[in-house]
């Protein structure tokens, strides 16, 4: 029996039962679970969680590496004026 309390995603604090539910209501693949849960989305974007929220994925649905469809690398964004673009501190 594992433990559902387990965290999979240190920044966002996403346990191994949020993925569970996540993949129960339609997640299937990285993405999916990102949307569900927001792990991958915290500080390290993913480089320390990734991999584990894969191998579950590849458990629970029986797939194998192949059959995942990667998660799209993308920036962290945050809007910003032009003043700021153009050298303006303020
Ligand atoms: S451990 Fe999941 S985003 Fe950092």
């Amino acid at each position: 029996m594992e433990d559902k309390d387990m965290i999979i995603c240190r920044c966002e604090e996403v346990t191994l039962g949020e993925i569970l539910q996540a993949i129960k209501d339609g997640a299937r693949d990285v993405t999916g679970v990102k949307r569900r849960t927001r792990a991958g989305m915290g500080s390290c974007q993913g480089s320390s969680c990734e991999r584990l929220v894969e191998g579950i994925l590849r458990r629970e649905l029986k797939k194998t590496q192949a059959d995942l469809k990667p998660d799209p690398a993308r920036p962290p964004v945050m809007p910003i004026t032009f003043g700021v673009l153009g050298g303006d501190q303020d």
